[in-house]
Parts: C-alpha cells; sequence; structure tokens
C-alpha cells in the first residue's frame, strides 16, 4: 500500500491543526527513512506515531523539531510554515520534545532544569543573567515556584527535586526531561518513547499526568511509543510506519481493525468488529515483529 492510498484522517470538520507535516521525505545517503508521509495533530489532543525499529518514527520528530531539514515536504506550526526555521525558533513557538536517548545537564538539580526551561519561554533575560553568572543564580519567584511545583508534583519528582540528575535512574531521568519539556508550556509536546526505562507504576503515573496536562492546559502531544496498547489507549488518532512508509492512520478503533496492521504486527488474523481495548496488548513493535510483509 502506498503513502496515497491511506485515507487521510483530518477532514473538514476537524479543528485547524496545530502541528501539520506535509509530503515529508527524508533521505539519508541511500536510505529512505521517510517516504511522502503527511500526519497532523489537532490542538489538545494526542496523536499516537507507531511502527516498528527503523520505521522512521525519530526521523519524523527530527523533521518536526527542525533538527533535519527534509528532503522535500513542509511542517506548519500553528498554521505557520516553520519548515525553513531552526529548532530554537519551533520551540519559541510553542513545540517542545524529548529524546530516545535522555539528554540532560549533568550538573543541574532536577528542580534546576525545570526552573531553567520555564526562563527559556517566559523570562529569557533571567535566563542569560543565569547562564552568564551561576553564582548569581536567581532564586525562583512564587510564580514560577508554583509552576516546577505542579510539574514536580505531577511527575512524582518531589523526593528528588533538590538532587543532581547526574546518577538518577533512567526512569527518573526521563521524567526529569518531560519535565523540562512541559516547563516550557508548550502548545504541541513531542514524546520520543516516554516510558522506555520506566516501571509500570512510573509509567502508569506519567501517562496520567500527561492525559492530565492535555485536558487542563491545552497541550498537545505526539507520542512516539512501543507499548501499542498505550498509545491506542490515550491517542484519538495513530499513525502507523512502516519502512518510512505510511501504511495505517485513524481512530485507535480503525488502527485495531486495520488488516495490514493486523496481520503485520499483531498477528492477529481476522479483524474483531468493535475489537476489545486489550487488542495489541504486551505488543511492543519491532520485538519479532513479522516486518517487510508490506513494505
Ligand atoms: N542520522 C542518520 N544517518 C543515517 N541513517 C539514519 C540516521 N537516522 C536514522 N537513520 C536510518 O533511518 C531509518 C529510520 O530511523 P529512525 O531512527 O527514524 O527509526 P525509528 O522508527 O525511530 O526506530 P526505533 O523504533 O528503533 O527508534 C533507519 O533505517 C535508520 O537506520
Ligand atoms: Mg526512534
Amino acid at each position: 500500500m502506498t503513502a496515497s492510498a491511506v485515507s487521510p484522517v483530518d477532514g473538514l470538520s476537524t479543528p485547524a491543526p496545530i502541528l501539520r507535516a506535509d509530503n515529508i521525505t527524508v533521505r539519508f545517503g541511500g536510505i529512505t527513512a521517510l517516504a511522502d508521509v503527511s500526519l497532523s495533530v489537532p490542538p489538545a489532543s494526542i496523536v499516537g506515531l507507531v511502527g516498528p525499529n527503523g520505521a522512521g518514527k525519530s526521523t519524523m520528530f527530527g523533521a518536526l523539531s527542525g533538527l533535519l531539514r527534509p528532503n522535500r515536504g513542509r511542517i506548519y506550526l500553528a498554521g505557520r510554515d516553520v519548515t525553513d526555521t531552526t529548532p530554537q525558533t519551533r520551540a519559541r513557538m510553542g513545540l517542545a520534545r524529548t529524546f530516545q536517548q535522555v539528554e540532560l545537564f549533568l550538573g543541574l538539580t532536577v528542580q534546576e532544569h525545570l526552573i531553567l526551561a520555564h526562563r527559556v519561554r517566559y523570562a529569557r533575560q533571567r535566563l542569560w543573567a543565569d547562564l552568564i553568572d551561576w553564582r548569581a543564580w536567581r532564586a525562583p519567584d512564587p510564580a514560577e515556584t508554583e509552576h516546577v511545583e505542579t510539574l514536580l508534583d505531577m511527575l512524582g519528582l518531589n523526593d528528588v527535586a533538590s538532587e543532581p540528575v547526574a546518577g538518577l535512574p533512567l526512569g527518573v531521568a526521563r521524567r526529569v526531561e518531560m519535565g523540562r519539556a512541559l516547563a516550557c508550556s508548550p502548545t504541541v509536546l513531542l514524546l520520543d518513547e516516554p516510558f522506555s526505562g520506566l516501571d509500570v507504576k512510573e509509567s502508569e503515573q506519567v501517562l496520567a499526568g500527561l492525559v492530565r496536562t492535555v485536558k487542563e492546559h491545552d497541550v498537545s502531544l505526539l507520542l512516539v511509543e512501543h507499548d501499542v496498547a498505550v498509545v491506542l489507549g490515550v491517542s484519538t488518532t495513530v499513525y502507523v510506519l512502516d519502512f518510512g512508509i505510511l501504511i495505517a492512520s485513524g481512530t485507535p478503533e480503525h488502527i485495531r481493525n486495520d488488516q495490514t496492521v493486523r496481520t503485520a504486527y499483531l498477528g492477529i488474523e481476522s479483524p474483531t468488529p468493535g475489537g476489545s481495548e486489550r487488542d495489541g496488548a504486551g505488543v511492543r513493535w519491532g520485538q519479532g515483529s513479522t516486518r517487510g510483509s508490506t513494505g
């Protein structure tokens, strides 16, 4: 199936997307990591992006966030064509992301990460003063404190707020990275495998916090996650990539019942009308999947 054979998910009745990728192609030498892939993220929604290892998910994040320049296609953020803008410009426009490999400043405490991120968006002069003369680090004001404490609470980071991130377990570091991204009060947040390295309890806590954030703060999430059940459970729309090609898109129910997806990845031969919430539970794409049969 080609990308053009996939029916579009954003019809006339849906609100203008906060983030849109139109016909994105990215090549690395002879490898086509993304071939003519389009997706769209409506405001205040959770959109899933799934597919096996090497499908092109992180490449799409690179293109959306501006770290990668697509060979073809356009990126729109809040209706503006940002294809030729820097990651910094997109961040100032409300786009935040986390990385598949956690990237943090090892010398800073958990709380300092969140305060700095908040200042990047809301108090740039204070940020520069803080960075130029670290000894003159300004104590957070009440508004910053409240914002940061809400995030620490939501992500279960209160106990480690004053600890340097160096040496923190991976699950905690991931939550710090998420907190840092949220501290910028983004309008859209790209999460690349946010639950990898978290135990079940941590994952549930963070997921609940994210769902709450979407509802209460009008943030949109584009979620890359190998646990299909999690993605199908929280997303309004799911995009499925395989070998850089968009093989399916639509509601979780549509994806559950999509024959190509079911045969290729879930190992289920025939659709179950109104497929149950548990379909795909425990399946982590890329682990022993029969990828390649759809390419
Ligand atoms: N910087 C790069 N240089 C060359 N090839 C790359 C680069 N980044 C990604 N690729 C290739 O592009 C394809 C898509 O990779 P990508 O990392 O986007 O996949 P993914 O869906 O995120 O996979 P995973 O689930 O393993 O994270 C793969 O074949 C990968 O090897
Ligand atoms: Mg990846």
